[in-house]
């Protein structure tokens, strides 16, 4: 710990919140917002090295160099992910290249089409190979590497301490452990307390993760685990101010109010045209959509099954715009 942030080997982060990676959400445009509001750090969508290096088509490397992109002033994290040595130094190369200041490891990723090719989750039911990897990426790095865990395959390999232990023991400076196992996918409550084993188990800072949506719950997450920070993945959603509120509220200082009104009006119009200029036209109004539904429903904005629908599939960004705008004129007409 250093002060009131986090060190990662040589690389401080200025708060104790982070957001996590989520492929298909945290692109550059919401990690730019979840930056301004205060975030301590935010991690690029996972890069699977194999999808990266093995002749990209021209679509998968415009995505590549959109997952690539990093703005503002935070440390750049690009996550990987693979199964093989030689995909992981590649993938390593490819993201220090891209300037990547912190190199993050996904050994968290349940999905089966990144299980199923031994990456991801799948990498802690084999911790031997895991290491091999890890110390892998380690050697190629010249900048600090971070993993991302689960607590284990299944409740009956609750192994991330001994990952944790070994990662450290192959250079590794930080992990953070979403409290579920691969097996319990997103389903039941994650679980914190047995993520204190980990922080017992090494030096290097854990970062707690799973299930974290205010300041009261990362606290909690905190005081059970005894982890350095929180990671915050869902409940960010249609917030990207929340992981900036939280960690303004672990360290004691004041955090920024929860946008409402025009001020939140601005916020999303800007935000889409920001989807938009990164995915083009076409792309740009489809991945806008779940990120509207986000917003409406955490600002508890009641919308019309018509409008709800209009604007969830209409294709036009200006009427998009012009129905978002109309969401909050009835809004203010409802309060008058
Ligand atoms: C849609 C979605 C995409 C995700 N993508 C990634 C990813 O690319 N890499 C990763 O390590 N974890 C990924 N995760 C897992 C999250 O980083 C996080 O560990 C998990 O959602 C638990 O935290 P939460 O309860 O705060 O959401 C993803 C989760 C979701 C819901």
């Amino acid at each position: 710990m250093n002060g009131r942030g986090i060190l990662v080997g040589d690389v401080s982060l200025p708060g104790r919140a982070l957001l996590a990676p989520m492929a298909g959400i945290t692109d550059a445009p919401f990690r730019g917002l979840a930056e301004e509001f205060g975030a301590g750090l935010v991690v690029s969508e996972m890069i699977a090295s194999a999808n990266l290096v093995a002749r990209p088509s021209k679509a998968q490397h415009r995505e590549m160099v959109r997952k690539l992109e990093h703005r503002g002033k935070l440390p750049h994290v690009v996550q990987i992910a693979g199964n093989e040595e030689k995909w992981l130094v590649l993938g390593t190369k490819i993201a220090s290249d891209a300037g990547a200041e912190i190199i993050d490891i996904n050994m968290g990723c349940p999905s089966k089409k990144v299980t199923n090719g031994y990456a991801g989750s799948a990498l802690m039911r084999v911790p031997d190979r895991a290491l091999r990897l890890i110390e892998t990426v380690v050697n190629a790095a010249k900048v600090p590497v971070s993993v991302k865990m689960r607590l284990g395959w299944n409740e009956e390999n609750l192994n991330a301490a001994q990952i944790a232990r070994s990662a450290e023991g192959a250079g590794v400076q930080m992990v953070a452990v979403h409290g579920r196992t691969r097996q319990q996918f997103y389903k039941g409550k994650a679980r914190w307390e047995p993520v204190r084993e980990v922080v017992e188990a090494v030096k290097i800072p854990v970062i707690i993760n799973g299930d974290i949506i205010d300041p009261a719950s990362a606290r909690k997450a905190l005081t059970e685990s005894g982890a350095a920070g929180v990671m915050i993945g869902r409940g960010a959603q249609g917030q990207p101010w929340l992981v900036g509120q939280i960690g303004a509220a672990l360290n004691g200082s004041q955090p920024q109010g929860t946008p409402s009104g025009p001020v939140l009006l601005q916020l999303i119009l800007n935000h889409y045209e920001d989807m938009l200029c990164a995915y083009g036209k076409e792309l740009g109004v489809r991945v806008a959509r779940k990120h509207l539904r986000w917003y409406f429903g955490a600002a508890k904005l009641e919308l019309s099954r018509e409008t709800s629908r209009a604007v969830l599939t209409e294709a036009s960004p200006e009427k998009v715009k012009v129905l978002v705008r109309e969401v909050f004129s009835r809004q203010e007409e409802v309060a008058a």
